[in-house]
């Protein structure tokens, strides 16, 4: 049986809203579609719908479509038989396999490759699937949860994600908005990961909770984890836990990748304009997974030019980290 997972933790009414949904939907078995940004909790959310479901005894499998190449990722997830392809040398029972009875987590949907949506569509309509090189239909006998950080409206329309699939996936859809939109959270959060790191919570000071609380997160609560866990590594180990004891270790991602910025101050006017417009339109396009007309529409420009401006300063996209 699955541990019990952490507690999903927050006072906003976001938040209230999150576990309300959860408890309804883990009584049913519909697909359920988990929103919001990178760290905001998706996957924890998706553990706990499992385990207040009666699927609880049984396995909670979580996949990220984003983590392996296409071939791959369909491998995973749906197994293979014995000479399916080169180097299939015996069967491998896939992730749905594994999940048999349990709750099937696939994070990531947006990146999943568009074949492999019409595969997917396919499963969660028949609930039966073939392992690759298989003939045999087998029964799925999994709950479906999804998640993402993406924006597949948009994806839609940019013919990078199939609309049927998404009103298959959409019917319950849980939204979990960022950090900075419910800083009334992170008191309650950081007082909950200091309690996991030290098993005890000092006191903290007004100052430093104010300054957590000021800023924006854009890695949310993974991020703030990270950042907690650093500033306890300063802390004496008695007495409050105080801002000016560990200033210099809270350290979030900054809106803009500024830190050498310093650096374009010292180029000739025309070349520090160059500089500038690469960085900020390669960092607005990262930010949007290099979808072009949305982030025209968000730079406030036409998408002819975004994509005459990508040409001219020759950004192209660049091989995503591992
Ligand atoms: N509301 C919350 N209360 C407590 N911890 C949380 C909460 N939301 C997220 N976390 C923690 O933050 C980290 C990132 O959460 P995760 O579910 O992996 O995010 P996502 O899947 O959206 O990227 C995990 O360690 C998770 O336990
Ligand atoms: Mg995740």
């Amino acid at each position: 049986m699955m541990k019990r997972p952490l507690s999903l933790i927050g006072v906003s009414d976001a938040l209230r809203e999150v576990r309300r949904l959860i408890r309804r939907v883990a009584a049913f078995e519909n697909t359920v579609l988990i929103r919001g940004p990178s760290g905001s909790g998706k996957e924890l959310a998706a553990r706990w719908i499992h385990y207040l479901s009666r699927r609880r005894e049984n396995p909670f499998v979580a996949i990220n479509a984003g983590a392996f190449p296409e071939k791959l990722i369909e491998s995973e997830i749906f197994g293979y038989e014995k000479g399916a392809f080169t180097g299939a040398e015996s069967r491998k029972p896939g992730k749905i396999e594994t999940a048999e009875g349990g709750s099937f987590f696939l994070d990531e949907i947006g990146d999943l490759p568009l074949p492999l949506q019409v595969k997917l569509l396919r499963v969660l309509q028949e609930k039966t699937f073939e392992r690759l090189g298989g003939v045999t239909p087998l029964d799925a006998d999994v709950r479906f949860i999804a998640a993402t950080h993406r924006d597949l409206e948009e994806m839609i329309s940019e013919g990078l994600f199939r609309e049927d699939l998404y009103y298959r996936l959409n019917v319950i859809t849980i939204n979990i908005p960022p950090l900075k939109e419910r800083p009334e959270d992170i008191p309650y959060l950081a007082r909950f990961i200091i309690r996991q790191e030290l098993g005890t919570i000092p006191e903290i000071d007004e100052e430093l909770m104010a300054t957590l609380q000021s800023f924006e997160w854009h890695g949310n609560i993974r991020e703030l984890y990270n950042n907690i866990q650093r500033i306890l590594v300063f802390y004496p180990g008695e007495g409050p836990l105080r801002l000016k004891d560990v200033r210099d270790h809270i350290r979030p991602m900054g809106f803009l990748p500024g830190q050498r910025d310093s650096e374009l101050y010292t180029l000739p006017f025309k070349e520090a304009q160059q500089e500038f417009k690469k960085r900020y339109i390669r960092f607005r396009l990262e930010k949007n997974r290099w979808m072009q007309r949305k982030t025209a529409r968000e730079m406030g420009i036409q998408p002819s030019y975004l994509s005459r401006l990508i040409k001219e300063l020759g950004l192209g996209k660049k091989k995503e980290k591992p």
